[in-house]
Protein backbone atom coordinates (compact mmCIF):
# COMPACT_ATOMS: atom_id res chain seq x y z
CA UNK A 1 0.00 0.00 0.00
CA UNK A 2 2.53 2.54 -1.26
CA UNK A 3 2.46 5.29 -3.47
CA UNK A 4 -1.46 6.20 -2.94
CA UNK A 5 -0.77 10.00 -2.98
CA UNK A 6 1.24 11.73 -6.03
CA UNK A 7 4.40 13.44 -5.18
CA UNK A 8 2.58 16.73 -5.77
CA UNK A 9 0.32 16.62 -3.06
CA UNK A 10 2.93 16.94 -0.47
CA UNK A 11 4.44 20.15 -3.43
CA UNK A 12 1.63 22.20 -2.38
CA UNK A 13 2.12 22.50 1.25
CA UNK A 14 4.64 25.89 0.56
CA UNK A 15 2.01 27.29 -1.49
CA UNK A 16 -0.37 26.12 0.82
CA UNK A 17 0.76 27.87 4.06
CA UNK A 18 1.85 31.16 2.07
CA UNK A 19 -2.39 30.90 0.94
CA UNK A 20 -3.64 30.18 4.78
CA UNK A 21 -1.28 33.66 5.62
CA UNK A 22 -4.17 35.48 3.73
CA UNK A 23 -7.36 34.29 5.39
CA UNK A 24 -8.33 34.87 8.97
CA UNK A 25 -10.90 31.19 9.17
CA UNK A 26 -9.68 28.09 7.96
CA UNK A 27 -12.70 25.65 7.22
CA UNK A 28 -11.46 22.28 7.87
CA UNK A 29 -13.52 19.49 6.19
CA UNK A 30 -13.08 16.07 7.03
CA UNK A 31 -15.53 12.94 7.17
CA UNK A 32 -18.34 12.52 9.75
CA UNK A 33 -17.22 8.54 9.04
CA UNK A 34 -13.85 8.46 9.94
CA UNK A 35 -13.53 11.81 11.88
CA UNK A 36 -10.11 10.81 12.78
CA UNK A 37 -8.69 9.37 9.73
CA UNK A 38 -9.69 12.04 7.95
CA UNK A 39 -7.29 14.63 9.66
CA UNK A 40 -4.17 16.25 8.43
CA UNK A 41 -1.14 15.04 10.22
CA UNK A 42 -0.04 19.02 10.18
CA UNK A 43 -2.90 21.08 10.25
CA UNK A 44 -2.32 22.89 13.19
CA UNK A 45 1.10 23.46 12.02
CA UNK A 46 -0.52 24.60 8.53
CA UNK A 47 -3.57 26.84 10.35
CA UNK A 48 -0.99 28.24 13.75
CA UNK A 49 -3.52 29.72 15.88
CA UNK A 50 -6.28 30.85 13.12
CA UNK A 51 -9.56 30.22 14.07
CA UNK A 52 -10.57 26.77 12.66
CA UNK A 53 -14.33 25.44 12.14
CA UNK A 54 -13.62 22.12 11.88
CA UNK A 55 -16.75 20.88 9.39
CA UNK A 56 -17.44 16.40 9.85
CA UNK A 57 -19.10 16.28 6.54
CA UNK A 58 -21.59 13.61 5.05
CA UNK A 59 -23.11 13.27 8.47
CA UNK A 60 -26.02 11.34 6.53
CA UNK A 61 -23.79 8.23 5.95
CA UNK A 62 -22.03 8.29 9.19
CA UNK A 63 -23.24 6.80 12.28
CA UNK A 64 -23.92 10.10 14.38
CA UNK A 65 -24.12 8.84 17.72
CA UNK A 66 -20.82 7.18 17.41
CA UNK A 67 -19.26 9.87 15.61
CA UNK A 68 -20.06 12.65 18.39
CA UNK A 69 -19.32 10.14 20.99
CA UNK A 70 -15.38 10.06 19.11
CA UNK A 71 -15.97 13.95 18.97
CA UNK A 72 -16.45 14.83 22.14
CA UNK A 73 -13.69 12.81 23.52
CA UNK A 74 -11.17 15.25 21.94
CA UNK A 75 -9.70 18.05 23.30
CA UNK A 76 -11.05 21.37 20.94
CA UNK A 77 -8.55 24.03 21.68
CA UNK A 78 -9.68 27.59 21.82
CA UNK A 79 -10.29 29.19 18.57
CA UNK A 80 -11.26 25.90 17.27
CA UNK A 81 -14.65 24.91 16.90
CA UNK A 82 -16.54 21.44 14.88
CA UNK A 83 -20.12 20.49 13.77
CA UNK A 84 -21.49 17.77 11.77
CA UNK A 85 -22.64 18.87 8.11
CA UNK A 86 -24.43 16.98 5.63
CA UNK A 87 -23.10 19.76 3.17
CA UNK A 88 -24.87 18.28 -0.16
CA UNK A 89 -28.45 19.08 1.80
CA UNK A 90 -30.51 22.39 1.60
CA UNK A 91 -29.49 24.38 4.53
CA UNK A 92 -27.09 20.96 5.75
CA UNK A 93 -24.81 24.78 6.79
CA UNK A 94 -26.47 26.39 8.84
CA UNK A 95 -24.54 25.65 12.12
CA UNK A 96 -20.87 26.55 10.26
CA UNK A 97 -23.11 30.06 9.85
CA UNK A 98 -23.68 30.00 13.69
CA UNK A 99 -19.50 29.78 14.48
CA UNK A 100 -18.84 32.38 11.74
CA UNK A 101 -21.16 34.51 13.34
CA UNK A 102 -18.90 34.21 16.68
CA UNK A 103 -16.01 34.35 15.16
CA UNK A 104 -16.69 37.58 13.71
CA UNK A 105 -17.93 38.61 16.82
CA UNK A 106 -14.41 38.14 18.25
CA UNK A 107 -12.22 40.03 15.20
CA UNK A 108 -15.19 43.07 15.39
CA UNK A 109 -13.78 43.56 18.74
CA UNK A 110 -10.27 42.79 18.23
CA UNK A 111 -10.08 45.30 15.25
CA UNK A 112 -12.45 48.08 17.13
CA UNK A 113 -10.07 47.77 20.22
CA UNK A 114 -7.20 48.68 17.23
CA UNK A 115 -9.83 51.64 15.98
CA UNK A 116 -10.05 48.97 13.03
CA UNK A 117 -13.57 49.28 10.39
CA UNK A 118 -15.02 45.71 10.31
CA UNK A 119 -14.61 43.81 7.34
CA UNK A 120 -15.56 40.81 5.87
CA UNK A 121 -13.53 37.82 7.62
CA UNK A 122 -11.44 35.73 4.49
CA UNK A 123 -12.26 32.11 4.87
CA UNK A 124 -10.50 29.54 2.98
CA UNK A 125 -11.81 25.96 3.06
CA UNK A 126 -9.33 23.17 3.31
CA UNK A 127 -9.54 18.95 3.49
CA UNK A 128 -8.03 15.96 2.04
CA UNK A 129 -9.40 14.64 -1.11
CA UNK A 130 -13.11 13.45 -1.56
CA UNK A 131 -14.54 14.66 1.77
CA UNK A 132 -16.77 17.37 0.42
CA UNK A 133 -14.53 20.45 0.29
CA UNK A 134 -16.09 21.84 -3.24
CA UNK A 135 -19.54 20.47 -2.27
CA UNK A 136 -19.27 22.87 1.23
CA UNK A 137 -18.38 25.82 -0.93
CA UNK A 138 -20.89 25.59 -3.66
CA UNK A 139 -23.60 24.97 -0.72
CA UNK A 140 -21.97 28.12 1.22
CA UNK A 141 -21.90 30.00 -2.35
CA UNK A 142 -26.17 29.11 -2.62
CA UNK A 143 -26.64 31.51 0.06
CA UNK A 144 -24.45 34.44 -1.41
CA UNK A 145 -27.39 34.56 -3.87
CA UNK A 146 -29.37 36.96 -1.20
CA UNK A 147 -25.72 39.11 -0.62
CA UNK A 148 -24.81 38.94 -3.76
CA UNK A 149 -21.32 37.06 -4.74
CA UNK A 150 -18.62 39.65 -5.68
CA UNK A 151 -15.82 38.04 -7.59
CA UNK A 152 -12.59 40.23 -6.40
CA UNK A 153 -8.65 39.85 -7.02
CA UNK A 154 -6.70 40.37 -4.05
CA UNK A 155 -3.05 39.68 -4.70
CA UNK A 156 -3.07 37.10 -7.03
CA UNK A 157 -5.90 35.19 -5.31
CA UNK A 158 -10.10 34.85 -5.98
CA UNK A 159 -12.08 35.96 -3.05
CA UNK A 160 -15.76 35.54 -3.12
CA UNK A 161 -17.70 37.46 -1.21
CA UNK A 162 -20.51 35.37 0.50
CA UNK A 163 -22.18 38.31 3.29
CA UNK A 164 -21.41 41.09 4.76
CA UNK A 165 -19.46 38.42 7.48
CA UNK A 166 -17.82 36.48 5.28
CA UNK A 167 -15.28 36.14 2.07
CA UNK A 168 -14.12 32.83 0.81
CA UNK A 169 -10.78 31.78 -1.14
CA UNK A 170 -12.49 29.81 -4.59
CA UNK A 171 -10.77 26.91 -4.58
CA UNK A 172 -9.79 24.55 -1.45
CA UNK A 173 -6.52 23.49 -0.28
CA UNK A 174 -6.13 19.96 -0.51
CA UNK A 175 -4.03 18.50 2.04
CA UNK A 176 -2.57 15.05 2.48
CA UNK A 177 -4.04 12.59 4.72
CA UNK A 178 -1.89 10.40 6.86
CA UNK A 179 0.34 7.96 5.34
CA UNK A 180 2.03 4.87 6.68
CA UNK A 181 -0.95 3.76 8.76
CA UNK A 182 -2.32 0.61 7.17
CA UNK A 183 -5.29 0.58 9.03
CA UNK A 184 -5.78 4.35 8.01
CA UNK A 185 -4.91 3.37 4.27
CA UNK A 186 -8.03 0.70 4.81
CA UNK A 187 -10.23 3.44 6.15
CA UNK A 188 -9.62 6.29 3.51
CA UNK A 189 -9.51 3.77 0.71
CA UNK A 190 -13.26 2.47 1.87
CA UNK A 191 -14.66 5.89 2.40
CA UNK A 192 -13.08 6.88 -1.48
CA UNK A 193 -10.74 9.36 -0.59
CA UNK A 194 -7.80 7.27 -2.31
CA UNK A 195 -8.75 6.72 -5.88
CA UNK A 196 -9.45 3.14 -6.89
CA UNK A 197 -6.77 3.12 -9.72
CA UNK A 198 -4.87 3.12 -7.18
CA UNK A 199 -6.31 1.11 -4.38
CA UNK A 200 -5.71 -2.75 -3.92
CA UNK A 201 -9.72 -2.73 -4.26
CA UNK A 202 -10.11 -6.54 -3.05
CA UNK A 203 -8.17 -6.04 0.24
CA UNK A 204 -10.52 -2.86 1.17
CA UNK A 205 -13.51 -4.41 0.66
CA UNK A 206 -12.27 -8.04 2.56
CA UNK A 207 -11.63 -5.45 5.22
CA UNK A 208 -14.64 -3.55 5.21
CA UNK A 209 -16.73 -6.69 4.61
CA UNK A 210 -15.37 -7.79 7.93
CA UNK A 211 -16.69 -4.60 9.15
CA UNK A 212 -20.14 -4.81 7.80
CA UNK A 213 -20.67 -8.62 9.36
CA UNK A 214 -19.80 -7.51 12.24
CA UNK A 215 -22.37 -4.60 12.40
CA UNK A 216 -25.17 -6.74 10.73
CA UNK A 217 -27.49 -3.72 9.73
CA UNK A 218 -30.20 -5.28 8.00
CA UNK A 219 -29.68 -2.67 4.69
CA UNK A 220 -26.22 -4.85 4.02
CA UNK A 221 -28.03 -8.33 3.92
CA UNK A 222 -30.98 -7.04 1.79
CA UNK A 223 -28.93 -5.13 -0.41
CA UNK A 224 -27.05 -8.30 -1.67
CA UNK A 225 -29.67 -11.17 -0.63
CA UNK A 226 -27.76 -12.14 2.19
CA UNK A 227 -28.45 -14.23 5.16
CA UNK A 228 -25.94 -13.77 7.42
CA UNK A 229 -24.16 -16.96 7.56
CA UNK A 230 -21.73 -16.55 4.47
CA UNK A 231 -17.89 -16.35 5.27
CA UNK A 232 -16.44 -13.80 2.56
CA UNK A 233 -15.85 -16.33 -0.17
CA UNK A 234 -19.87 -17.11 -0.77
CA UNK A 235 -20.52 -13.45 -0.23
CA UNK A 236 -18.27 -12.69 -3.15
CA UNK A 237 -20.24 -15.61 -5.29
CA UNK A 238 -23.52 -14.34 -4.23
CA UNK A 239 -23.10 -10.83 -5.55
CA UNK A 240 -20.99 -11.97 -8.37
CA UNK A 241 -23.78 -14.18 -9.72
CA UNK A 242 -26.43 -12.04 -8.79
CA UNK A 243 -24.99 -8.57 -10.41
CA UNK A 244 -23.38 -11.03 -13.74
CA UNK A 245 -19.84 -10.48 -12.36
CA UNK A 246 -18.22 -12.92 -14.25
CA UNK A 247 -14.58 -13.28 -15.67
CA UNK A 248 -15.03 -16.02 -18.03
CA UNK A 249 -17.47 -18.78 -18.04
CA UNK A 250 -18.95 -19.43 -14.72
CA UNK A 251 -15.70 -17.82 -12.88
CA UNK A 252 -16.54 -14.53 -10.45
CA UNK A 253 -14.62 -11.29 -11.22
CA UNK A 254 -13.53 -10.47 -7.80
CA UNK A 255 -12.42 -7.12 -8.77
CA UNK A 256 -15.84 -5.89 -10.03
CA UNK A 257 -17.78 -7.34 -6.88
CA UNK A 258 -15.02 -5.54 -4.83
CA UNK A 259 -16.09 -2.49 -6.41
CA UNK A 260 -19.58 -2.67 -6.31
CA UNK A 261 -19.03 -3.34 -2.51
CA UNK A 262 -17.10 -0.40 -1.86
CA UNK A 263 -19.45 1.95 -4.41
CA UNK A 264 -22.13 0.92 -2.85
CA UNK A 265 -20.99 1.24 1.05
CA UNK A 266 -19.69 4.70 -0.43
CA UNK A 267 -23.59 5.50 -1.16
CA UNK A 268 -25.09 4.64 2.19
CA UNK A 269 -26.50 1.98 0.33
CA UNK A 270 -24.94 -0.79 2.81
CA UNK A 271 -26.05 1.34 5.96
CA UNK A 272 -24.14 4.16 8.22
CA UNK A 273 -20.98 3.66 9.71
CA UNK A 274 -18.49 5.07 11.57
CA UNK A 275 -15.07 3.46 10.92
CA UNK A 276 -13.03 4.99 13.46
P1 LIG B 1 -13.63 17.33 -2.62
O1 LIG B 1 -13.82 18.68 -3.24
O2 LIG B 1 -13.21 17.39 -1.20
O3 LIG B 1 -12.73 16.42 -3.40
O4 LIG B 1 -15.05 16.61 -2.58
P2 LIG B 1 -16.38 16.88 -3.44
O5 LIG B 1 -17.03 18.13 -3.02
O6 LIG B 1 -16.05 16.72 -4.89
O7 LIG B 1 -17.27 15.66 -2.95
C1 LIG B 1 -16.85 14.32 -3.09
C2 LIG B 1 -18.05 13.42 -3.13
O8 LIG B 1 -18.73 13.48 -1.88
C3 LIG B 1 -19.09 13.82 -4.18
O9 LIG B 1 -19.69 12.63 -4.63
C4 LIG B 1 -20.09 14.60 -3.37
O10 LIG B 1 -21.37 14.63 -3.97
C5 LIG B 1 -20.10 13.81 -2.09
N1 LIG B 1 -20.59 14.60 -0.92
C6 LIG B 1 -20.19 15.81 -0.51
N2 LIG B 1 -20.86 16.19 0.60
C7 LIG B 1 -21.70 15.18 0.91
C8 LIG B 1 -22.66 14.97 1.97
O11 LIG B 1 -22.87 15.78 2.87
N3 LIG B 1 -23.32 13.76 1.93
C9 LIG B 1 -23.11 12.82 0.96
N4 LIG B 1 -23.81 11.69 1.02
N5 LIG B 1 -22.23 13.01 -0.04
C10 LIG B 1 -21.53 14.16 -0.06
P3 LIG B 1 -19.41 12.04 -6.05
O12 LIG B 1 -20.08 10.73 -6.12
O13 LIG B 1 -17.95 12.10 -6.33
O14 LIG B 1 -20.08 13.07 -7.00
P4 LIG B 1 -21.65 13.38 -7.18
O15 LIG B 1 -22.02 12.48 -8.30
O16 LIG B 1 -22.36 13.08 -5.92
O17 LIG B 1 -21.66 14.81 -7.51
Amino acid sequence: MINWYPGHMFKTKKALLAQVKLVDVVLEIRDARIPLSSKNPDIEEICKNKPRIVLFNKKDLADVEKTEEILKKLPWPEGVYYCLVESKATGGLKEVWNIIEKVYGQYKEKWSGKGLRPRPLRGMVVGIPNVGKSTVINRLLKRSVKTGAKPGVTRGVQWIKLSDKLELMDTPGVLWPKLGDMEVGLKLGATGSISDEVLPVIEVANWLLKILCTYRKPEFFNRFNLNGSENLNEIYEKIGRRRGLFLRGEEIDYQKVALVILKEFRQGLLGKYTLD
